[in-house]
């Protein structure tokens, strides 16, 4: 097969976790006989600097017509002070928004090899940490106006949380469809207790379970919902929420697991163009030092294979090389713990590619 990728490199450690996964694309290519090429594409802070614009039309163009999107990370303090809709995180909504990317699956899953760099107790991680976050991603106050006004001497500002119930029952379904294939339980999280935006979205998501009796669901208040995903996620299989409360609750659970470096994520809409990136951000701190950790980034791209391009023996390569490099005790400092070898960003990619192995 022959796919074309955008591959947004973005900014901080963006250039160097990419630059693995290219190489691991290019692995699979030569063991599978596929061709993947790759348009580089400017978004965040790199197309501020260049173009002014965290995200140019003809980028966003570059994007819809690909195969499929990779990106590293986005943004950094350079462009800290850079007008809130100038700014590189803005380049990533509009690039979610203008391919239409709706629905954002983060699974939360712990590898075993890596119940160690849990924070939680090992009675907890014991029972087991397998969960997906299915995150609404181009609506609700990511999206409404933002305003900031001087009133009363003083300023006021105003973010505009809406939901209309098309965008909440097209959600919906993708996390009644994830549970099917599942354990059949979806969890909807909200905070209907306060707000009118989770009030419809939880009515919604009752109306939709008539649709789907085969799939049991239950309601949860987000910070309820976040003191659960600490004392005992093993009781979670699919979460839905929307979009703030799942970009919070993906870190949280994240973390659960070991390192959010390990993470991958998906966004997919109508179409099998999807957006692939791990749900970590740009970790200027670390940037260009070779101490990232690519694996989130890799395992995105295994996602792409397996979500996009339809090609799961592809993606299983990946995820079984993954495993075998941690089998064998090799760690970024991200998810070092004693005992291990503590390997950079560039070895951890070449080791990777080593284990690769067409079954
Ligand atoms: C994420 C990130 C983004 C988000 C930021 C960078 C805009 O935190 O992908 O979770 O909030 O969606
Ligand atoms: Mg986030």
């Amino acid at each position: 097969m022959q796919k074309n990728i955008a591959v947004i490199r973005g900014d901080g450690i963006g250039p160097e976790i990419v630059e693995q996964a290219l190489l691991v694309l290019n692995k699979i290519g030569e063991l599978y006989g596929h061709t993947f090429t790759y348009t580089d594409v400017d978004m965040g802070g790199v197309a501020i600097d260049k173009w002014g614009d965290p995200l140019p039309a003809e980028m966003l163009q570059k994007c819809v017509a690909a195969d499929s999107v990779l990106l590293g990370a986005v943004g950094g303090p350079k462009w800290n002070d850079v007008p809130g809709d100038k700014r590189p995180e803005k380049g990533l909504l509009r690039l979610r928004a203008g391919m239409g990317v709706y629905s954002n699956n983060r699974p939360a899953k712990i590898w075993p090899q890596l119940a160690d760099a849990s924070p939680l107790k090992a009675s907890i991680v014991d029972k087991g940490i397998d969960f997906i976050i299915v995150r609404e991603l181009i609506g609700g106050i990511y999206f409404g106006s933002h305003t900031t006004e001087e009133k009363n001497g003083e300023k006021n500002a105003v973010d505009i949380l809406q939901y209309s119930e098309s965008e909440i029952e097209r959600i919906g379904r993708i996390g009644f469809e994830t549970a099917r294939k599942r354990s059949g339980k979806l969890c909807s999280v909200e905070k209907s207790n306060v707000l009118d935006s989770s009030r419809l979205w939880k009515a919604v998501m009752h109306r939709l379970a008539e649709e789907y009796p085969d799939v049991e669901l239950s309601d949860m208040l987000v910070d309820n919902c976040a003191m659960q995903i600490v004392k005992d996620p093993s009781q979670f299989d699919v979460v839905v929420t929307e979009n703030m409360f799942g970009d919070i609750l993906s870190d949280e659970a994240s973390m659960i697991t070991g390192s959010i470096g390990m993470i991958p994520s998906s966004s997919l809409g109508a179409s099998s163009n999807g957006l692939y990136e791990p749900i970590h951000g740009s970790a200027p701190d670390i940037a260009g030092m070779d101490l990232a950790n690519p694996i989130g980034t890799i395992l995105s791209a295994a996602m792409m294979l397996r979500f996009s391009f339809d090609m799961p023996a592809e993606a299983d390569c990946i995820e079984n090389a993954v495993s075998a490099v941690l089998d064998a005790g090799y760690r970024t400092a991200d998810i070092y713990s004693d005992g291990c070898e503590k390997i950079g960003c560039s070895e951890m990619g070449r080791r990777i590619l080593e284990n690769m192995r067409k079954d």
